[in-house]
């Protein structure tokens, strides 16, 4: 086990360090910036379906169901399909609206999760395309679609899933842009320079890692905190779901994700000097909201910890403390801002003696209901 676990005390910090090579692996034979070529083999003999569908439905469990959220933004923002993202638990028993022309991706690392399976063939029996974004070669979920595309991230053994979370962004990433490129909602020069973008994301992640030292001083600081508020919007709104559920997979502290802007319709009224908010601030279209949502959380004594863009010196005024990571263009953000997230949970749950691999009353893949 310890070769296995690469010199690393904890599978799940291996995993976490290896993301700038799982998605490089991810993108490797697909993507071809400097020719602007990205193929996805899987997506080939369906592209029409793509293209055509009246809407795409998304369906996942856990994590995977957050990277669907992101896909969400992705598929809109360029490609201009309607996106529905579903529990795979609660499509299946909704008796949902599903036509021949819907386009269902479901999302799983293990590609064993029951939900997950059920809420797919209850698609497929109403004529859906179902297409698979797994990461365990041979596993049910990718038997059982009609395509797919693996993420390849390699074999995630940490129950609370981080390589994997970021490759399945990144396949649903080159799905949206081929999808935006094929329908014409993205322009040619734009889409060469979103492929250059994303090629350089790995790069990115080994610099967002550099935190790591950082990250572990904050949780010295909040480690025995009982409660955690994290705030996103836009594309970091996903990635605050999942900051808070890595949290409380791992250290078994309570926390909540929500969209900033909801703050005020409830979760403000939890803010006081005991409550650490991680705010998702980096330079993009939301950004001055965001800046104002911080404000009213110091303005109650609340403590913030911020991931901000690299050079951001707003923020940084105002945060008790904040976690850079690189620029990048806002569709990719959630790629870096959740190494952060993914780095404090880790530390926070090994400071307070919690089973970081094995969580208690978890399982890696979830085969019953
Ligand atoms: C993630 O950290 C969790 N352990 C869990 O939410 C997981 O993402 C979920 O059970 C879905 O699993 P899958 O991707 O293997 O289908």
């Amino acid at each position: 086990e310890a070769i296995e676990k690469g010199g690393y005390e904890h599978f799940m910090l291996k995993e976490i360090n290896e993301q700038p090579k799982s998605i490089a692996d991810c993108m490797r034979g697909r993507l071809d910036a400097k020719n602007g070529r990205l193929v996805l083999g899987g997506l080939r003999d369906y592209m029409n379906k793509f293209q055509n569908a009246d809407r795409i439905i998304i369906t996942a469990c856990g994590t995977s169901w957050h990277a669907g959220l992101v896909a969400e933004y992705l598929f809109e923002e360029f490609a201009r399909i309607p996106v529905e993202v579903e529990y795979a638990s609660e499509f299946r028993y909704r008796n949902p609206v599903i036509s021949e022309k819907d386009f269902v991706i479901a999302i799983s690392q293990s590609g064993e999760t029951a939900d997950t399976l059920a809420a797919i063939e209850l698609a497929k029996s109403k004529g859906a395309t179902i297409f698979g974004v797994c990461n365990v070669v041979g596993s049910s979920i990718a038997r059982a679609t009609h395509a797919g595309c693996y993420t390849h991230a390699g074999p995630e053994i940490g129950v609370a899933s981080t390589k994997a979370f970021t490759a399945q962004i990144s396949v649903l990433t080159m799905m949206a842009l081929m999808l935006g490129y094929q329908r014409g909602t993205l322009t040619e020069s734009k889409y060469v320079q979103l492929l250059n973008e994303l090629e350089g994301i790995p790069a990115k992640v080994e610099r967002a890692l550099t935190m790591n030292d950082n990250v572990e001083k904050i949780a010295a600081i909040y480690k025995d905190s009982r409660n955690f508020l994290y705030l996103g919007r836009g594309y970091n709104f996903p990635v605050a779901l999942e900051g808070a559920l890595k949290l409380k997979e791992i250290s078994y502290i309570h926390a909540e994700g929500y969209p900033a802007a909801e703050m005020k319709h409830g979760p403000i009224a939890l803010i006081d000097e005991e409550m650490p908010v991680v705010f998702i601030a980096t330079k993009d279209t939301s950004y001055e909201k965001v800046v104002s949502n911080i404000q009213e959380v110091k303005a109650r004594k609340g403590k913030i910890i911020a991931v901000v863009t690299e050079g951001d010196t707003v923020v940084r005024g105002m945060a008790d403390h904040v976690l850079e990571v690189p620029d990048t263009a806002e569709a990719f953000v959630p790629l870096l801002s959740v190494i952060p997230l993914q780095q404090l949970s880790y530390h926070i749950a090994v400071m307070r003696g919690c089973n970081v691999d094995q969580p208690r009353n978890l399982a890696k893949s979830v085969t019953v209901e």
